[in-house]
């Protein structure tokens, strides 16, 4: 398509995205009283705490948040030298925080073996595991363990991670999963004949981002059906940020419309420590229940603060959310062990 077109396009775009913010902070619907903020969390002395990808944006926003409040706070991330800078950063604002950093990096199963391993050699508790980290709309590339990026990273290693640390999860009264989706699933679909784009065969960056954030949320719905299956005093929960202003968009930097959509952004993006709020809320708010998917309130869920949201059909679908247990369990080599007795679900 002719560029001048596309370009044309993404302005009319931006002005739209414009248009929606400013009328979304005028249509602020619900109630001041109802909204809930980092002021409803409990306090979390005594939990443990792990933050994928806690060096940045909304990751690092919730793991100040559990930290303020008491949580022993492991931001794992796959750069120790960001990951430093992030706890050099917390720290200076919350100097008796209990957080500190791990090595995870979520494209290589080997480094998700080692983090859990490492996890579990220091702490015997898992209070909450935020799955966080994600990349957006990267060009077609496969993992160290040659999975298609976006849904190694995505989903693959959290599945995996989830997996090896379920032990702790299910003898830790109470504790949660929550996995970070996006409203980017209801782009997405599962084809399980071509899960992973194999030689980029159909690869668009957007729609394989779409079947990760869709597979987020299949695997979260699983997760709760097998929790209660087996009876464990545990939860699976998801959220999504709306649009917030973190990193995540340096992904597209190879992409022509990068700069000019990165000048307008700031004005249609919310903060991330307000993307952080429906995570938080997923993660620690004692009334929310398995399988709550929370999100913005504002129009199109854009921005605001957290309540329960709808996921898309594709989601609720049972069947394909056990197919991909299946076909994640053959991937990764990582089956839930506590969970042998409902496999076959
Ligand atoms: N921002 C939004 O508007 C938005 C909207 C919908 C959904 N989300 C979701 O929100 C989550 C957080 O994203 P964000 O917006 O906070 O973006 P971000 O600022 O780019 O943070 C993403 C984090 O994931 C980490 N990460 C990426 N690949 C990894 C890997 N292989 N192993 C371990 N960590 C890895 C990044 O590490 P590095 O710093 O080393 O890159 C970074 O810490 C993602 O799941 C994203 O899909 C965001």
């Amino acid at each position: 398509m002719n560029k001048k077109l596309i370009g044309g396009a993404t302005a009319v775009l931006a002005g739209i995205g414009l248009y929606r913010l400013i009328s979304s902070r005028q249509n602020d619907e619900t109630p001041a009283a109802s909204k809930w903020t980092t002021a409803d969390m409990p306090d979390l002395t005594g939990k443990v705490i792990i933050v994928t990808g806690g060096n940045s944006g909304i990751g690092f926003e919730a793991a100040k948040e559990f930290a303020r409040k008491g949580a022993t706070t492991i931001l794992a991330c796959r750069s120790m030298n960001k990951a430093g800078a992030a706890l050099t950063e917390l720290k200076a604002e919350l100097p008796d925080a209990a957080a500190e950093i791990m090595q995870l990096d979520l494209a290589s199963l080997d480094s998700v073996r080692q983090f859990a391993a490492a996890f579990k050699a220091k702490y015997d508790r898992l209070d909450v595991l935020v799955n966080n980290a994600g990349i957006m709309m990267v060009p077609y590339g496969t993992t160290e363990d040659g999975f298609e990026r976006q849904l190694g990273t995505n989903h693959l290693g959290h599945f995996a991670l989830t997996g090896l640390l379920f032990d702790l999860l299910i003898k830790t009264p109470g504790a949660r999963v929550v996995n970070v989706s996006s409203a980017a699933h209801h782009r997405g679909s599962m084809d399980f004949d071509n899960l992973m784009y194999e030689h980029g065969e159909g690869y668009t960056p957007m729609g394989a981002y779409g079947r990760s954030k869709l597979a987020n949320l299949l695997f979260t719905y699983e997760l709760q059906r097998r929790f209660e299956a087996m009876g464990a005093n545990a939860l699976a929960t998801a959220a999504h940020p709306g649009i917030s202003q973190t990193n995540l968009m340096g992904h597209m930097t190879d992409r022509w419309y990068f700069k000019p959509v990165m000048l307008v952004a700031p004005l249609f993006l919310q903060s991330a420590a307000m993307g952080a709020l429906p995570t938080i809320r997923a993660a620690v708010d004692p009334a929310a229940q398995g399988g709550e998917y929370f999100g913005p309130d504002g129009p199109g869920e854009r921005g605001g603060y957290p309540v329960a949201v709808e996921s898309s059909d594709n989601a609720h679908n049972e069947s394909d959310a056990r197919r991909l247990w299946q076909v994640s369990e053959e991937l990764t080599g990582v089956t839930f062990g506590e969970l042998a007795g409902v496999n076959g679900r």
